[in-house]
């Protein structure tokens, strides 16, 4: 299948290229280079030095003897978005080119306004030209369970059946996200169902949980292969930050009580989520959602398996509570169903010790590289408290 990957430059978009061109698909990546920019506003980048784009696909050629086209463009460009999909006709866009942090997003009005007209337009302009010149192809959609919140009832894989005075309907489900990216993706989600309704288009927007992992089976064979590893404040996710946190000596700095659950799943599961998404496409007109997660930790649980396996491998690491600089739930009820992936045939790498101990030594191996100033929270919700603040505080 002739595949489109927006995003391709990214922690998940690259690997997902690799993967699909390794198991025959044709495969293209497009990408703005637009978080490498973030990453230098920031004055952040991945532990582990990743390669650039075309570096990238030179190396895959040389490793796989597999080509990939590349396309350097900007989703936010409608023309270069529809050039794209005329020059390569795909059968399937993988989208995962959007601004992913909810920190970003929550730094001031103009991350803010950005992440919005970011992520809306590009996956609109990803839409009108599905419309024009390729009615047939498959969007698959990269979306996050934050689109829906905490609310004290099941979640449910995108709809639900509702009776209200005496009359039943199926509808999609509540959103309650907790920041303006999060907001986005559920922009994005009405769009994209509207376009399915009045185009005929074809969507799977995948509700994902956090991931987690360094490699895959296709970045292991070349270092120059490698995908990004966040571990900032801004774009690391909190298990990439306990990880680096333990091998810093640093405390690992759990958010508020740290009763807030997420759905969690392993880099190697989201690429077959992807897969099973393309090989089993929806029929015209269909938009589907998919909870794409495995199994849920809540982040005290997280930093408790972060630090027992860091004690097996020497180091002494101790766990502090700060004040949580989001407006969330610290303790709520949480059960999402995550049913539809499973019954496609996938068969979830669920996180062990194993793994927690090959990432902490993935860590290690690049510790010199660590900027330590990085880690903890600045960024706030709170507008009584200053959004970029410079001291976040230890709770008592
Ligand atoms: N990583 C996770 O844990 C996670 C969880 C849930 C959802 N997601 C979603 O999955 C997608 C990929 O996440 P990721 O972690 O790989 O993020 P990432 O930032 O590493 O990758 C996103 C890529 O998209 C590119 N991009 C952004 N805006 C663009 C534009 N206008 N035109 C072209 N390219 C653009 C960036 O340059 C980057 O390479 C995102 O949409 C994210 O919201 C990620």
């Amino acid at each position: 299948m002739r595949v489109l990957i927006a995003g391709g430059d990214g922690y998940l978009g690259w690997p997902t290229a690799m993967y699909l061109s390794r198991r025959g698909h044709e495969v293209a990546v497009l990408d703005n280079f637009a978080k490498r920019r973030w990453e230098m506003e920031r004055n952040v980048e991945p532990l582990i030095p990743i390669c650039t784009l075309h570096d990238r696909v030179k190396a895959w050629r040389e490793v796989s003897g597999r080509t990939m086209e590349l396309f350097v463009a900007d989703l936010r460009n409608y023309g270069v978005v529809k050039e794209a999909l005329e020059t390569f006709r795909p059968e399937a866009i993988v989208h995962y080119g959007e601004q992913p942090s909810a920190p970003y997003s929550m730094i001031d009005h103009n991350r803010a306004v950005f992440t919005q007209v970011n992520n809306l337009s590009g996956t609109l302009n990803l839409l009108w030209a599905m419309r024009e010149c390729a009615p047939d192809c498959h969007l698959v959609k990269l979306g996050t369970m934050g689109e829906y919140g905490t609310p004290n009832i099941d979640i449910e894989e995108g709809f639900i059946e509702i009776e209200h005075k005496g009359r039943r309907d199926t509808l999609p489900f509540p959103k309650q996200p907790g920041s303006f990216y999060h907001l986005s993706k559920v922009h994005d989600s009405h769009n994209i169902l509207f376009a399915c309704r009045i185009w005929k288009l074809r969507s799977t927007d995948l509700n994902q949980g956090v991931v987690y992992g360094i490699d895959t089976d296709e970045t292991l064979l070349d270092p120059r292969l490698a995908t990004s590893f966040h571990y900032d404040e801004v774009f690391g996710t909190a298990l990439n930050r306990f990880c680096v946190q333990a091998v810093a000596g640093l405390p690992l700095t759990v958010y508020g009580r740290g009763g807030q659950r997420r759905g969690f799943l392993n880099i190697r599961d989201t690429l077959r989520c992807v897969e099973l998404s393309i090989v089993h496409p929806p029929q015209a007109g269909e938009y589907r959602v998919f909870n794409q997660f495995t199994e849920t930790f809540n982040i005290l649980e997280l930093a408790e398996l972060v630090k027992k396996q860091a004690a097996q491998l020497g180091m002494d690491v101790r766990i502090q509570h700060l004040e949580n600089p989001r407006v969330e739930a610290e303790e709520h009820y949480y059960n999402p169903r995550h049913q539809k992936l499973i019954e496609l045939g996938l068969v979830p790498h669920l996180l062990s010790d194993v793994l927690l101990t090959s990432m902490l030594e993935r860590v290690r191996e690049h510790a010199h590289r660590i900027k330590q100033d990085i880690i903890l929270p600045h960024v706030t919700w709170d507008r009584r408290r200053a959004a970029d603040a410079r001291t976040p505080r230890a709770r008592t």
